[in-house]
């Protein structure tokens, strides 16, 4: 934990100056006795991880050399590439001499200004950065699941060092959303943050909606386009967007939030019967991830955040609703800016190395000047828990079809407080019976209610002998 302030002593008088202060006499002292490295022009990199997204980065650092070097003044070169296996073909050809699988080395070779890490996973990412940052020298990454589980470790460790820690790609891919809350959004009251986050789901379940495709061979399609992640149940099963949560809502709040912070669903119980409902009820679904801050009110005597994933019923004229394929798109609610979205390409080498790019050229620049960007800091988050959310939600489920079945059901809605908005009931085609007792199929849309009472009325549901079985329940933007 990096101490906010140091007491000095300089002629006989006790001085207490921030930390910030002191390291920027300590650098100008070390400049003077020239202690602190001078970066020449060419600043040189260490790229760890040349799959998906390290290939693409090395085939933009060489088609736009020339025109980096004269926008902004650095020249970037490439002084090696960490991989785990040398022999490997790549989707980029890498000079051998410039490939090693002894990344450790690496990130601490005096031949090394910049580290970029591009493995993913947590280690040994962490204790690559951790060595790097110890080093003194500048990261940037695209890792999400390391930043939203140790990231706040590895701020506090660039901050001690006074150099850069830099995540753009992190959150939405190309999307230059960080950047945006970092420095254009300050000094905005951000009152909530909802995101299409995760190309991979994006990207399935526009292709399950358009074309009635299967879930499974679109996955697979996600994965041979390089959206997904190594391990893909990290997509579909919402700890990737989770992730990506977490990091949005640390930025926007300037609080804590952490991956175990984050509650998620993911995309996997979602049937292409919920879609074509979700079609004719006027909405589209969608993986959302949603961070939203509460100030102190009656339920609470504290600012909380609410940081969810899960599939969602938007409406069809909500700007979230278009957002299609491996897209992302952020929509930020600010109290003064009003409602502001960013979109843009939230997977694939290309787009990723983009804001990857751009955070090396910040950070090449910051080398020269002595300067560094600001990391994430501020208090641990209270988070305020799902129990405590208020939406409309939709309900699909089957029953047996007889005479005052629909009494039993909606009385179960009344019991907790749950009022409905509509209700459709279709008779069940032969080949959709998934139990005897299934006859009929009910999809109600609620009014917004809280989530503690839909489960309550969920789980009330499950013990009527005229209900066959829940099949999904989705939260409803309503
Ligand atoms: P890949 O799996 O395609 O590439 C990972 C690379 O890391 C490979 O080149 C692999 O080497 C290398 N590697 C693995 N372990 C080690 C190790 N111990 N030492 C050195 N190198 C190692 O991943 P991506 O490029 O898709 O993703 C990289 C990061 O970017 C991840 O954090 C991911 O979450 C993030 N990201 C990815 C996006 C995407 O669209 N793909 C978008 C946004 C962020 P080898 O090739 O020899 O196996
Ligand atoms: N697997 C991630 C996705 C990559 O599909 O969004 C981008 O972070």
């Amino acid at each position: 934990m990096v101490k906010p302030f140091t007491e000095v002593t300089l002629n006989n008088v006790d001085w207490s100056i921030s930390n910030a202060t002191l390291r920027l006499l300590l650098t100008h002292s070390a400049r003077q006795v020239g202690i602190v490295k001078d970066v020449s022009r060419t600043v040189r990199i260490g790229v760890l991880g040349c799959g998906t997204v390290g290939s693409g980065l090395l085939e933009l650092l060489e088609s736009r050399r020339s025109h980096i070097s004269k926008t902004s003044g650095v020249d970037l070169e490439v002084a090696g590439v960490a991989v785990r296996s040398a022999s490997k073909d790549r989707n980029y050809p890498v000079a051998s001499e410039l490939l090693t699988t002894k990344a450790e080395e690496l990130v601490t070779s005096d031949d090394v200004d910049i580290v970029v890490e591009l493995i993913g996973g947590i280690e040994p990412a962490r204790s690559l950065c951790v060595a790097a940052l110890e080093a003194g020298k500048p990261v940037i990454t695209a890792n999400k699941e390391l930043l939203a589980n140790v990231g706040f470790e590895l701020y506090e460790l660039a901050d001690a060092h006074g150099v850069d820690f830099l995540y753009e790609a992190s959150a939405a891919a190309a999307i230059p959303i960080v950047r945006s809350l970092r420095e254009s959004l300050v000094g905005e009251d951000i009152t909530r943050i909802m995101g299409i986050v995760n190309g991979t789901t994006n990207y399935i379940l526009t292709r399950m909606d358009e074309e009635g495709a299967d879930y499974s061979a679109v996955l697979s399609d996600a994965q041979r386009l390089g959206y997904a992640e190594r391990d893909p149940t990290a997509d579909v099963d919402g700890f990737d967007a989770g992730a990506k949560a977490a990091i949005l809502a640390s930025v926007a709040f300037g609080k804590k939030v952490v991956a175990g912070d984050v509650y998620h669903e993911g995309i996997s119980a979602v049937t292409q019967n919920d879609i074509e409902f979700a079609r004719n009820l006027g909405y589209v679904i969608k993986l959302l991830a949603v961070a939203e801050l509460f100030e102190p009110s009656d339920e609470s005597t504290e600012t909380e955040i609410g940081v969810r994933v899960h599939p969602t019923m938007v409406p069809k004229d909500h700007p979230l609703a278009s957002v299609r394929g491996s897209f992302n798109a952020v929509f930020v609610e600010g109290a003064a800016a009003g409602e502001l979205m960013f979109y843009g390409r939230g997977a694939g080498g290309l787009p990723t190395a983009s804001a990857v790019l751009g955070d090396l050229i910040d950070a090449a620049t910051n080398l020269k000047r002595g300067a560094h960007e600001p990391v994430p800091a501020g208090d641990r988050a209270t988070i305020r828990p799902i129990d405590s959310l208020h939406s409309a939600y939709y309900l699909n489920l089957e029953v047996v079809d007889s005479s005052g079945v629909l009494a039993e059901v909606a009385a179960a809605f009344g019991r907790h407080n749950v009022s409905i908005l509509s209700m459709e009931q279709t008779a069940l085609p032969a080949d959709e019976v998934r139990s005897g007792k299934a006859e009929a199929r009910l999809i109600f849309i609620t009014h917004v209610a809280q989530e503690s009472d839909m489960q309550a009325t969920v789980a009330d549901l499950r013990k009527l002998d005229v209900v066959a079985g829940i099949v999904n329940m989705m939260r409803v933007i309503a």
